[in-house]
């Protein structure tokens, strides 16, 4: 099959199938939640996780304000709350409220975590860098409320219990399956 090369990178520039978060955040009374498919593990220690925002977000002003932001991990049952949170602005409405999102107390900021998330982490943020048209927002997680059930004992996501919700771009979601899982250790592989 045929490439096209081509220095007009456009939509191109992003990456997916992305596992889909929830980042939460609050300040001066207020608490909002947004859809962020833009994110990394930067580094185990300190353990820095890294999220990229337009600063036209009305939750990048939040962060700002707080120095912290919650990054929670849903189940694929629950992908319309993603749209949900990346189809509104908190400059406009309470996406709490309005999308009834439960909440659970976090234990070492004032981050609003989501009830449903099976993995979420609790960030101090460390680092705010503009990059042409977004910040890069680096946090150390301080915190992580992870649903023990959703997990292996190696601490692998345990696909017979939870699907992660993963985004395809221009609106199209999808989950992965165990089915489609292969185990290939790289100690293995990498003497071949
Ligand atoms: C699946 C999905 C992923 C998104 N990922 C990002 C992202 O990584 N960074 C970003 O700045 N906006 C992203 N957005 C857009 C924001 O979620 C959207 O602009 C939202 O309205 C911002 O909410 P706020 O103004 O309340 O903060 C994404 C939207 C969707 C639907």
């Amino acid at each position: 099959m045929a490439k096209v090369i081509s220095e007009d990178v456009g939509a191109f520039a992003q990456h997916f199938p992305a596992v889909a978060t929830i980042v939460t955040a609050q300040a001066n009374g207020k608490e909002n939640a947004m859809a962020v498919a833009w994110h990394t593990s930067i580094s185990f220690r300190p353990p820095l996780y890294g999220i990229s925002i337009s600063p036209k977000r009305f939750t990048y002003q939040l962060i700002v304000d707080s120095k912290e932001f919650g990054v929670n991990f849903l189940p694929f049952e629950q992908a319309e709350l993603v749209a949900s949170t990346g189809g509104s602005s908190g400059h406009e409405i309470d996406k709490f409220h309005r999308f009834a999102l439960a909440k659970e107390k976090p234990v070492k900021t004032a981050v609003p975590i989501l009830k449903t998330a099976y993995a979420a982490y609790e960030c101090k943020l460390v680092d705010d860098k503009g990059y042409g048209d977004h910040r890069l927002l680096v946090g150390e997680i301080v915190a992580v409320h992870i649903l023990k059930e959703a997990f292996t004992p190696e601490e692998t996501l345990d696909l017979a219990k939870v699907s992660p919700v993963l985004y395809l771009g221009n609106e199209r979601y999808l989950t992965v399956s165990r089915e489609t899982t292969k185990y290939l250790d790289r100690k293995v592989y990498g003497k071949r």
